[in-house]
């Protein structure tokens, strides 16, 4: 959860700086904890600019390439400003088998918005997602920071905070 929602200052706080050379203490090279110093930068302002990322490289002795490498392919690092919750839609293939499809549809018929997108009120926003690791309990969504099991029509309007259609 946001401790700051939507910082726009470009520079670090000094709590960022801090959480990040407290995550990179915790390793030989501080470039084992690239993938912490995003989150704790995500944590406190949704998402991941081009200028935060050049600051954490710079503290992790990284160069931007490599920590962009590693931003890219950690998906759950956003590199665009997202709304408040982003809502994590597993289209890997046993919840595709058991509804993901419809589930997504009936989200965005609701919400208005298709993959990418970000609802107009900034609550929202709605992306795919590769097998969250609960495959047992399929079609799963992530919502902030909520997994949902086993997610069907009738749950939607709880998990989207009964927002109707
Ligand atoms: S396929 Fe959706 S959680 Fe694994």
């Amino acid at each position: 959860m946001r401790d700051q929602d939507m910082r726009v200052d470009s520079q670090l706080s000094e709590a960022e700086i801090a959480e990040v050379l407290e995550e990179a203490s915790h390793y030989p090279e501080k470039s084992g904890a690239s993938i912490e110093g995003l989150k704790v930068v995500q944590k406190y302002r949704g998402w991941v600019s081009n200028e935060s990322l050049k600051q954490v490289a710079d503290l992790l002795d990284m160069s931007v390439e490599e920590l962009d490498g590693v931003a890219t392919f950690y998906n759950l690092i956003y590199r665009q400003p997202v709304g408040r919750k982003v809502i994590l839609c597993c289209d890997s293939v046993s919840c595709w088998m058991l509804g993901s499809d419809n589930i997504k549809q009936k989200i965005s018929d609701r919400l208005g918005i298709e993959y990418g997108g970000t609802t107009s009120d900034g609550e929202y926003t709605l992306l795919p997602i590769v097998c969250l690791g609960a495959c047992d309990h399929a079609p799963v969504l992530m919502v902030g920071d909520e997994l949902h099991h086993n997610v069907d029509e009738a749950q939607l309007d709880q998990i989207l905070n009964t927002r109707a259609s």
